[in-house]
């Protein structure tokens, strides 16, 4: 495999080579000032808005798949072996996209802030989606924000079948362009550098070599260091050309995600065996954040707010890490130290998590609350792992995120719970319990008192749902 210190990908047909150009360049800075491509536009530059959003193509089981990304928070090392669209390219022969035709019909064209972002969610969504329903409209436009009128003429317009357009017509010759970039991506401008490693082997080699090298997966955190603290990050080495950290397997009593697979690759799995863990993935940030955002980061990142941590933690899941070729497993719950302080030693890397499987008696819940029901942060985050004998509980864990320094069990309030009987006695001695377990703080995001009173009130609601199933409770919580 060579390293040809480049950075190399298709700009809609148009390939493009980048050498000697910051690794801190996003991809949005590189379409507006490279490029004098001014269509996608920078609202908040920090993966919330979605003015930026760009389409992404890249090859998956010899198809081309589209995504959107953020491009405010993307690096252009990102892009190598990938095709890049952005609303520029839509025009069919002097035509507008079908997409954008459907704007118009629909009079869903806005203002030229969000309006691109919309049209490039819109363009992903058709080819996932030709005819695509309501519902996946609206998970489609979720992270695209408007600040000033509604949204129902875009739905409209977005629920408009789309034909075949010059994308599909010139497939195999993307194909086959993006086939032909197989070095190994790097930058280098002699302040910042900047590897992408293609197997687990080149990347524990390079980290034992750089220990002080930033990983760098989806990059949705890490990203807004350089466009919100205006920081440079001198030397980044990326998971995301790493085939083995990608996969998603289906063992008998397990999952095994490698650490760089993105939220979008494995949501289905997950949903499918914890639904409730499903539900709450589809609102981590927005669609352009889980295209990028991978299980890896989300753990590593440290964050006492990440949504994944109190899951894995009440589920028990297991991380391997890896250090040169030697290998550890330890449980996620051990991982956290202090904030932002984990258990990762010097040219160590995240390899893979390991979920157990539910049995029959065994039950997941999951409580996200946060101010938005999409694209936003969590004050509180809520995981309880119950097994039931009858109406004993047998084995609980509970994990929460917003509530202390770290993703954190609450062990006095399990200790109230574990081998007794699950009742409104027994609840109402877990919620005192759990004041002896967290002292949380007040942020922007919610008060003490209030995330005190939330974790209680969802300890009360995972009672009533368990014991009173015919009982609707609300699916949505808001801060
Ligand atoms: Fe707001 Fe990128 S500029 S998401
Ligand atoms: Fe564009 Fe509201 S932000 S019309």
């Amino acid at each position: 495999m060579t390293t040809s210190r480049a950075i190399r990908f298709l700009l809609a047909h148009q390939p493009i080579e980048l050498i000697g150009v910051s690794p801190n360049l996003t991809v949005l800075q590189f379409l507006r000032a490279h490029q004098h491509l001014t269509g996608s536009k920078e609202g908040c530059a920090s993966g919330d808005c979605g003015a930026c959003s760009v389409v992404v193509a890249q090859l998956q089981n010899e198809q081309l798949v589209y995504q959107t990304i953020n491009a405010c928070i993307a690096f252009v090392g990102s892009l190598h072996g990938k095709q890049l669209i952005t609303v520029e390219h839509l025009k069919q022969s002097n035509k507008l996209h079908d997409v954008q035709q459907a704007l118009v019909d629909n009079h869903g064209s806005q203002c030229g802030f969000c309006t691109p972002g919309f049209v490039m969610s819109s363009f992903a969504l058709s080819k996932k989606h030709p005819e695509p329903n309501r519902e996946q409209v609206l998970e489609a436009l979720a992270g695209n924000l408007c600040r000033c009128t509604g949204y129902r003429s875009i739905v409209d317009a977005c629920m408009t079948p789309c034909g075949a357009d010059e994308f599909d017509a010139r497939q195999a010759q993307t194909i086959a362009a993006l086939k032909a970039i197989d070095n190994a991506a790097a930058l280098d401008d002699g302040m910042c550098r900047y590897y992408a490693p293609r197997s687990v082997k080149a990347l524990a080699d390079y980290l034992l070599k750089h220990p002080q090298a930033r990983l760098l997966a989806g990059g949705t955190d890490l990203g807004l260091e350089v466009t919100q603290q205006l920081a440079t990050l001198a030397h980044l080495v990326s998971l995301n050309d790493v085939a083995e950290l990608k996969t998603v397997e289906e063992a008998k009593t397990a999952i095994h995600i490698g650490a760089a697979a993105r939220y979008c690759d494995f949501t289905e799995l997950l949903g499918k065996h914890y639904p409730e863990l499903g539900a709450m993935i589809e609102r981590i940030g927005s669609l352009q954040i889980r295209n990028a955002g991978t299980l890896g980061g989300n753990i590593g990142n440290a964050s006492p707010i990440g949504d994944m941590p109190p899951p894995l933690i009440a589920l028990g899941a297991e991380l391997t890490l890896q250090q040169g070729e030697n290998k550890r497993t330890m449980a996620v719950e051990d991982f956290y130290h202090d904030y932002k302080v984990t258990d990762l030693k010097p040219g160590e890397f995240i390899a893979s998590v390991s979920l157990p499987k539910l049995k029959a008696s065994q039950f997941l819940k999951v409580y996200k609350i946060s101010k938005r029901i999409d694209d936003d942060i969590s004050a509180v985050l809520a995981a309880i792992f119950i097994e039931l004998d009858g109406d004993k509980i047998n084995a609980v864990r509970i994990a929460f995120g917003g509530m202390a320094a770290i993703p954190k069990r609450a062990l006095q309030c399990e200790q109230a719970l574990a081998g007794k009987c699950l009742n409104q006695q027994t609840v109402n001695e877990a919620k005192v319990a759990l004041e002896q377990d967290f002292s949380p703080m007040s942020d922007v995001r919610a008060s003490a008192a209030y995330r005190m009173l939330v974790a209680q009130n969802l300890l009360q609601k995972c009672f009533i749902e368990l014991t009173q199933p015919q009982i609707e409770t609300s699916v949505v919580t808001y801060a």
